[in-house]
């Protein structure tokens, strides 16, 4: 009961976001349209059922004209609904858009909001971001507003039916509500094991989507380690577990389809058996016996409105919760707390000019698990450039990420420039989607600069051929058809269009040969941009005049070289 409480309640929130905030007028504008319609339906609902008796006692009793006055009557509500019934989907489709509208661009202004991207995707307790923000948004706008509005629907059909209902024979009503009783009852027993089952079967399906879109990602490493056979093996299983659940849910569903049937048919049944007396002792007319038929149908309709909707509930809680938990996560990035008496977060400031200041520093790990280094100090002026050394696995890139800004966690203050004026370049540089020019003017601040201009750039860093061979505008799986030394030149190029004040460089000449990255080195120094960089050839020395060594141990010593 309480997960079922904290469910609500996590969906509720979500859910507040969008009716209480910036676009609420057109949120309650859409949706009064919808309830207005809805009550439309529901009054046209009634006016069916007697217009229909009417036309089926006329016709008992053989009252021809009584019954054209009456079939014309009856077509009339017909032509009223045609636009309320047929356009109440359309309503209701514009009132999804505008909120997952909203929900989507409200979730990605968080995501990419100052890196949240990035840390939320090394948190264990988020798997399949791009699951929640496509898939889950969609659906739970979707089920909220149609379990809502069936429940509204559900109170309405209910008062209009029931009266009806209490009109031919107040026994029909005592029967309805035992018989929805009955199977309410029944059918949320075959449902609650259903809600289980499916919430898991999306969990499932994600783990066997993801391995896929892993393996994909890392395709060619795979292949170079004929590791097919592996994946294979390991997909398949995952596979496995997702038919294997799916096959539950498919019997739990049968059980409770077979019992809903029979539920169904004896709806038509009932109220049959108990108005048949009435009309042959001449207490009420034929049609009188039809609308009892139908309204007893609508009245337990809307009483067994949560069986009805018990699948999309349990696809709404699976979903609700994800895309809720998404959110906090999210929203505790942007403020998070922690034992006031302990610092948690690298403070930051803009105290060291364009060069880099670290005091006292101590690096965690992001899920704050483990101490990489501790009290680390240091000063670079503004075109120094820093040299970090140290045994593989001592925290070299973790340092340089703490002073990118990209880690966060620890104690201590790194000044560094603006964060619009820093560049972090790993080891393999990410080559976005699109042609030449995008890879190397990504990621786009400011005027970008003249196709002449790239071309120039690119043939000082021996990539001219390239040039002449993909031309500026041919779009390529760059990541796959470059070798690495040539996206790592890419990469610097990109940094000298950006021209940050601060470049931080996380062996970005790794693959490059001695006299590549000379140059390289060479252009960055003549427009006296600060470096940091970290890399394992003690020749890249040279091209740095200042050396931080960190030893295995947490010992470290700095100087200028
Ligand atoms: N996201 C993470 N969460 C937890 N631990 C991490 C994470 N990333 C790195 N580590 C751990 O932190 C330690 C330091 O890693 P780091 O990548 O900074 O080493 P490095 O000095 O750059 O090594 P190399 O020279 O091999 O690149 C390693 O033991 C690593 O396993
Ligand atoms: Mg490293």
């Amino acid at each position: 009961m309480n997960t079922h409480g904290n469910t609500i309640k996590r969906a509720f929130s979500l859910v507040k976001l969008f009716w209480l905030g910036d676009r609420k007028w057109v949120a309650w504008g859409w949706l009064s349209l919808v309830l207005a319609m809805l009550v439309g339906i529901n009054i046209l609902n009634v006016q069916i059922s007697y217009a229909e008796r009417a036309v089926l006692t006329s016709l008992q009793e053989k009252e021809s004209l009584e019954f054209w006055h009456n079939i014309i009557k009856y077509a009339l509500t017909f032509v009223v609904g045609i636009p309320l019934v047929g356009l109440f989907g359309w309503v209701k489709g514009k009132l999804h858009m505008a909120w997952r509208d909203w929900l989507t661009r409200h979730l990605l202004a968080k995501y990419y909001d100052n890196d949240h991207f990035h840390k939320i995707n090394s948190d264990p307790r988020v798997d399949n971001p791009d699951q929640r923000l496509q898939q889950d948004v969609s659906l739970v706008c979707d089920k909220v507003m149609t379990i809502s509005l069936a429940l509204i629907d559900s109170a309405l059909a209910f008062c209009a039916f029931i009266t009806i209902l209490w009109l031919i024979s107040p026994t029909l009503v005592g029967v309805a509500v035992c018989y929805a009783a009955f199977g309410t009852f029944i059918m949320l027993r075959f449902g609650k094991r259903l809600i289980g089952l499916n919430f898991e079967q999306e969990k499932l399906e994600a783990d066997f989507r993801r391995n896929l879109m892993y393996n994909r990602e890392h395709a060619t490493s795979i292949a170079s380690y004929r590791g097919a056979d592996r994946e294979h093996k390991g997909v398949s299983e995952r596979f496995r577990l997702v038919l294997s659940n799916w096959n539950n849910v498919l019997s739990w569903q049968r059980n409770l389809t077979l019992f809903r049937v029979g539920y169904d048919y004896f709806i038509i049944v009932v109220p049959m058996v108990l108005t048949a007396p009435l009309f042959f002792s001449g207490a009420v007319d034929v049609g009188a016996v039809f609308q009892a038929g139908t309204s007893f149908g609508r009245v337990l309709g809307a009483l067994s409105v949560f069986v009805g909707q018990f699948m999309l509930i349990a696809e709404l809680a699976a979903s609700a919760q994800r895309l809720a938990s998404f959110n906090e996560i999210l929203d505790r990035l942007h403020d998070r707390s922690c034992d006031p008496e302990e610092q948690c977060e690298i403070e930051r400031g803009r105290d060291a000019a364009d060069g880099v200041e670290v005091r006292d520093l101590t690096v965690l790990t992001p899920d704050r698990k483990r101490r990489l280094m501790e009290g680390i100090s240091f000063r670079i002026e503004s075109g120094d450039r820093l040299f970090i050394s140290g045994p593989s696995g001592v925290g070299k890139s973790s340092l340089l990420k703490a002073v990118a800004g990209l880690w966060t966690q620890g104690r201590g203050r790194i000044d560094v420039p603006a964060a619009q004026d820093v560049l972090f370049l790993p080891q393999t540089p990410y080559m976005p989607l699109g042609n030449l020019r995008d890879q190397l003017t990504y990621p786009g601040r400011g005027e970008p600069p003249s196709d002449e201009e790239l071309i120039e750039l690119m043939r000082l860093v021996n990539l001219g051929e390239h040039v002449d061979r993909y031309g500026m505008d041919e779009v390529h799986p760059w990541a796959d058809t470059l070798s690495l030394g040539e996206q790592q030149r890419i990469a610097f190029l990109r940094m000298l269009i950006v021209a940050p004040k601060l470049a931080i460089l996380d062996e970005a000449t790794s693959n490059l040969d001695a006299e590549n990255e000379a140059r390289l080195y060479d252009l960055v120094t003549a427009r006296g941009i600060t470096v940091v960089s970290v890399a394992h050839r003690p020749a890249v020395l040279k091209h740095h005049n200042r050396v931080l060594e960190i030893k295995q141990g947490g010992e470290w010593s700095f100087a200028a070289v």
